[in-house]
């Protein structure tokens, strides 16, 4: 099983030869999922004492379970976030796997964690972060804001140590669900700012709320969650305003840009982030708009120093790892220990690519959603919801209810025409496109659009 003999040539054989032709699928099929019943009826469990031919595993995964998977980087999934990572990502995932790395520390893996330093700094110069900002790779945007927002606590313990009031975050009614989430991990209230028409949190919201129940008065806010591109309608918060706000209060300021961090690169949209500079944190998933495989995620803090205080984890068996006066442990700045090095594929395709094709890759989704937006105003039978602001697009089908989009999605996804399911805004049912593949096309929108007559 550990040595390399013939079975394991077999194995990277068969792999290798499949991964270059899952790799030149242009575009990848889409797929669909399936029921339990065909898994029953064509698949059966190959888990036993004395394990089987390379060939009947791999068969079954080509043939049976890998068609059962809906392919997120196929250009017609326009679902919930995509993923559509580079081909020089993915391709240098398998190196990443096959070098067994650990990117816990870096006594141990000082190679990979400087690699993954180098993008961590660019992302942060992207945000005009200062020199001493650092943070790592984690797995996702949940985990990020877990992360930072255990950091923006301690901070204000620190500082108001005698204060036992219930600890409190503040964000918009638009924040992604992982905020509240994290705010019931953390054991800690959580509130919830009702946003105007234009949906963007910004301080006089956030006043307005606060004088509406003296409930708050028994709060104490530690930290404030703007969002720098909404999961479901792609806002961008007041990020002036509520830096403004975090520095009056002395609150932590963090930004989740889970999805719209990428925007940061386009000047097409880089004056909505004026403002994150100020931040205390923010995270980015460049497995969402950056293009890398899932799972990896950027947290980013404006001082690491004190990340690295609350989350470095501490046992006789580790304390060698935090002797060592050389670069810095990733596992340090997050709410984990081991770690595959899953910021390395993304450094490499930078590399190799340049950062000019990503900005490309980035606008050219910014366009899609402009044309598919103008589309939507032009056909009687749709209306749009509301102007995109990056790249994600909202609009109605006249006159049908949430089972009528339920059943125009499932047919879709059967024709293999696209996957797009329906979202709730304001308890009403919409249609929401979410273009983040470069691959994407105006013929592909038309298709789609058309079908919805
Ligand atoms: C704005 C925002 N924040 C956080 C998340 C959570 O990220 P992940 O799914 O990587 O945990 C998402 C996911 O779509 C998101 O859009």
């Amino acid at each position: 099983m550990h040595k390399f003999d013939d079975k394991v040539a077999r194995i990277l054989l068969n792999v290798l030869s499949h991964t270059i032709e899952r790799l030149s699928l242009d575009p990848p099929t889409l797929d669909n999922s399936r029921t339990v019943d065909f898994f029953n009826e064509n698949a059966k469990c190959l888990i036993c004492e004395e394990g089987n031919p390379i060939e009947t595993v791999f068969n079954q995964y080509k043939s049976v379970l890998e068609e059962s998977i809906v392919s997120i980087d196929s250009p017609r999934f326009l679902s919930f976030i995509p993923v559509a990572p580079t081909k020089a990502s993915m391709i240098f995932d398998l190196v990443v796997s096959a070098g067994s790395l650990n990117g816990t520390s870096w006594q141990e893996a000082s190679g990979a964690v400087w690699a993954e330093n180098q993008v961590i700094r660019w992302i942060a110069d992207l945000a005009d972060f200062p020199e001493e900002a650092g943070g790592c790779f984690i797995s996702g945007g949940t985990l990020g804001n877990l992360s930072a927002l255990v950091v923006a606590r301690e901070f204000y313990r620190r500082s108001h140590s005698s204060n036992n009031k219930r600890l409190a975050i503040v964000c918009s009614d638009q924040a992604h669900s992982s905020v509240k989430s994290t705010a019931s991990v953390m054991d800690c209230e959580i509130i919830v700012v009702p946003t105007a028409q234009n949906r963007q949190l910004n301080s006089q919201s956030i006043l307005k709320e606060l004088n509406k129940s003296n409930k708050y008065k028994d709060y104490a806010i530690f930290a404030v969650v703007a969002t720098a591109g909404t999961t479901n309608l792609g806002i961008v918060d007041d990020l002036e305003s509520l830096s403004r706000y975090a520095e009056q209060t002395d609150t932590w300021l963090h930004v989740d840009a889970a999805y719209g961090g990428a925007g940061l690169l386009s000047p097409k949209v880089r004056h909505l982030y004026d403002g994150i500079e100020k931040a205390d944190s923010f995270i980015v998933d460049p497995h969402k708009w950056l293009f890398a495989p899932l799972d990896c995620a950027a947290v980013i803090y404006r001082d690491k120093s004190l990340a690295a205080e609350v989350h470095a984890q501490k046992a006789g068996y580790l304390d060698v790892l935090h002797q060592d006066e050389e670069g810095n442990n990733p596992s340090d700045y997050a709410f984990h220990l081991s770690r595959r090095a899953r910021g390395l594929p993304l450094w490499f395709s930078l590399s190799v690519y340049g950062v000019a094709s990503y900005r490309e890759a980035i606008e050219h989704s910014l366009d899609m959603a402009r044309y598919a937006s103008e589309k939507i105003i032009a056909l009687p039978y749709l209306r749009l919801f509301m102007e995109p602001i990056l790249s994600v697009v909202v609009f109605e089908r006249n006159g049908w209810d949430w089972d009528e989009y339920k059943r125009w999605s499932t047919e879709q996804l059967k024709n293999q025409v696209c996957y797009v399911v329906p979202s709730l805004v304001d308890q009403k049912p919409v249609l929401r496109f979410a273009f983040l593949n470069p691959e994407m096309t105006t013929e592909i929108i038309d298709e789609i659009l058309v079908s919805l007559e």
